[in-house]
């Protein structure tokens, strides 16, 4: 793939909480319209690694450099958190963060609005425009026939995917996901790698991930980390076939302890 294709470069990324290395020189590149999955076992360092992408943590040593479409590169080390999101890198946490009891339009509006201030989602009306946008973007998560439903009354899986639709309707060009199929069944754990699929046509999409039929179904490129150390990185079938990988992370089950 050209150099031009990369997305986000992670360059020899350390992190020391109270001298324990929690990240210890980890380098990657994440590609362009790729999902790119970071798998491995517990405590691995997985979720620090794109809390340091997001700059919600510093690292001790090492830079995040972010390369836009059509702009010169951005390094992210060192930015202020809410900047990352207005340059194009959205995050999801872990735990759904939905207003339960506004409707899954509204939910829309507040995150397509949301960087302009309340008083602006409150108080001006909704463009034709913006509208139309929320409402592609719902179809994109199968959810454009529950705009009119209340949150809070949406099946777990909907949730998840209406944090997703929040996070893509401001049209970032990566976005950082973190266990998204966690807590779901199989059918909508599918559904969801489906989803990441579609999105990836127009997005490049971080997934930690422990659920390893999830990978099978929708990673481009897996790196597997290693109490805090890159192991490897490559194609699903070369990591499933790598004899460290199985001894650290597949042979101990470790797609089912999370
Ligand atoms: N703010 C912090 N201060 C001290 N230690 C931390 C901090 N954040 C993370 N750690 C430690 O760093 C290590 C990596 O944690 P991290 O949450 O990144 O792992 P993970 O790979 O996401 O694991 P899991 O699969 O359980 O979510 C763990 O040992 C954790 O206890
Ligand atoms: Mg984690």
């Amino acid at each position: 793939m050209a150099v031009n294709d990369v997305a986000l470069e992670i360059n020899n990324i350390s992190v020391c909480f109270d001298g324990f290395y929690a990240l210890t020189d980890v380098r990657t590149r994440v590609m362009r319209n790729t999902v790119h999955f970071f798998i491995g076992p517990n405590g691995a360092g997985k979720t620090t690694l794109l809390d340091i992408i997001c700059a919600r943590t510093k690292p001790t040593a090492g830079t995040v450099i972010f390369h836009p479409k059509n702009r010169e590169p951005v390094r992210l080390t060192g930015m202020k958190e809410y900047k990352i999101v207005n340059e194009g890198v959205g995050r999801k946490f872990q735990v759904p963060s939905v207003f339960v009891n506004l409707s899954v339009e509204e939910n829309m509006i507040l995150a397509l609005k949301g960087h302009k201030g309340i008083f602006d989602s409150i108080f001006r009306k909704t463009t034709k425009e913006e509208l139309e946008c929320i409402h592609n973007t719902l179809k994109r998560v199968s959810l454009d026939g529950k705009s009119g439903e209340r949150a809070g009354s949406l099946a777990h899986g909907e949730k998840q995917w209406l944090e997703i639709a929040m996070q893509l309707v401001s049209k970032p060009e990566i976005i950082m996901l973190d266990e998204p199929a966690a807590g779901m069944g199989k059918p909508e754990t599918f559904k969801t790698g489906e989803i990441l699929k579609e999105i990836k046509k127009d997005c490049t999409i971080i997934v930690i991930e422990h659920d390893m039929d999830f990978v099978k179904q929708a990673a481009d490129i897996v790196t597997v980390l290693h109490e805090g150390k890159f192991l490897m990185e490559g194609n699903v079938n070369e990591v499933l076939a790598d004899k460290t990988v199985q001894a650290v992370y597949l042979g101990r089950g470790g797609e089912h302890d999370a």
